[in-house]
């Protein structure tokens, strides 16, 4: 009764309510939020503060930026979706702040889109030297099977391509990256609907900001490669995995070529299918059958690991 009263008087002004309608689209900063609703940027942020002491909306801190978005767990956050439901579709102010709000995504959409663009013309020369990735991810989804997953971790995200490839399956997914540009492609690709279950944080993949044993399934799809320490990564895989969770982990072969030290800045060439297993085993993952798509120069491995206990 008490959270209910306490969310109830959190959202009864007009701002905070606005602010709510919003966070309900997707993740926005202080500034978006600033810029759409046209007031200070320290009233909003008081307003704020207001939202996330009762729990309808969730903050979290990026590098510089502090992001909101709707609660989607706690008690109050059932009480938040309410809410916006309620809200009615013909208000005129709501339906400005939906048309700023549209704009502030094409701005970041056209951000994001010209950082891939740079780095696209690289990840597919990286393409042309294996299989097509549609074979990769069809082999990735009948290995991880159609059941339900409760909790989906996907490390170094990159567009959270993984994200998008398991969501329906999914309860909610979280993808981690360290490189915030990835993460603003990420967030622009996964803002839909029926995507509100699946979130990107920054993360590192040697010391993730996930929970221990709270992850139902965990992907390192073409991630591994650029660790100079991939035992300590499996092993901090491990950590955050449920009993009976899964670990899948794509990645190359160990091949010859070279240029992609250089070039793609990979810090591994490939891997053994005797390392890995004994990185799981270290982890306390007892690992699974290992599949492989050959390509010409680059087979693509895929190895698991599941935690008994
Ligand atoms: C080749 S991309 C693969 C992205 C994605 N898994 C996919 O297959 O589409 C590798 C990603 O790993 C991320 N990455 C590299 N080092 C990382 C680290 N230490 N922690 C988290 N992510 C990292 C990079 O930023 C990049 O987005």
């Amino acid at each position: 009764m008490e959270s209910l009263l306490a969310g109830l008087r959190a959202a009864g002004e007009p701002t905070r309510l606005r602010l709510l309608a919003l966070c309900a689209h997707g993740e926005l900063s202080v500034t978006e939020l600033t810029q759409i609703l046209g007031q200070s940027q320290p009233r909003v942020s008081r307003h704020l503060k207001l939202l996330v002491e009762a729990g309808l909306l969730t903050r979290f801190r990026e590098g510089s930026l502090v992001f909101y978005r709707i609660a989607d767990s706690g008690e109050s956050a059932h009480l938040a979706r309410t809410l916006v439901d309620l809200l009615p579709d013909d208000d005129n102010e709501l339906s400005r702040d939906l048309v700023r709000l549209d704009r502030i995504r094409q701005k970041r959409a056209e951000i994001a889109e010209s950082y891939f663009q740079e780095n696209a013309g690289q990840w597919n020369k990286i393409r042309a030297l294996h299989v097509p990735e549609a074979d990769v991810e069809a082999r990735l989804r009948e290995l991880v099977g159609s059941a339900r997953i409760g909790s989906f971790l996907d490390i170094g995200t990159g567009t959270g391509r993984m994200l998008e490839l398991f969501a329906g399956q999914m309860d909610r997914g979280v993808g981690l990256d360290l490189s915030g540009e990835m993460l603003a492609v990420a967030r622009t690709q996964l803002e839909k609907d029926e995507y509100r279950h699946l979130q990107v944080r920054k993360g590192d993949m040697y010391n993730m900001p996930i929970d221990d044993q709270s992850v139902d399934v965990a992907t390192l799809h073409l991630v591994l490669h650029y660790s100079l320490e991939p035992a300590s990564v499996i092993i901090e895989a491990a950590r955050t995995l449920a009993p009976g969770g899964r670990l899948f982990i794509v990645d190359f072969a160990a091949h010859q070529e070279e240029r992609l030290r250089a070039e793609h800045k990979h810090q591994r060439l490939g891997f053994s299918d005797r390392e890995i297993h004994q990185a799981m085993v270290s982890a306390g993952l007892e690992p699974g059958p290992v599949d492989s798509l050959s390509g010409d120069p680059l087979t693509v491995k895929f190895w698991q690991g599941s935690r008994l206990h």
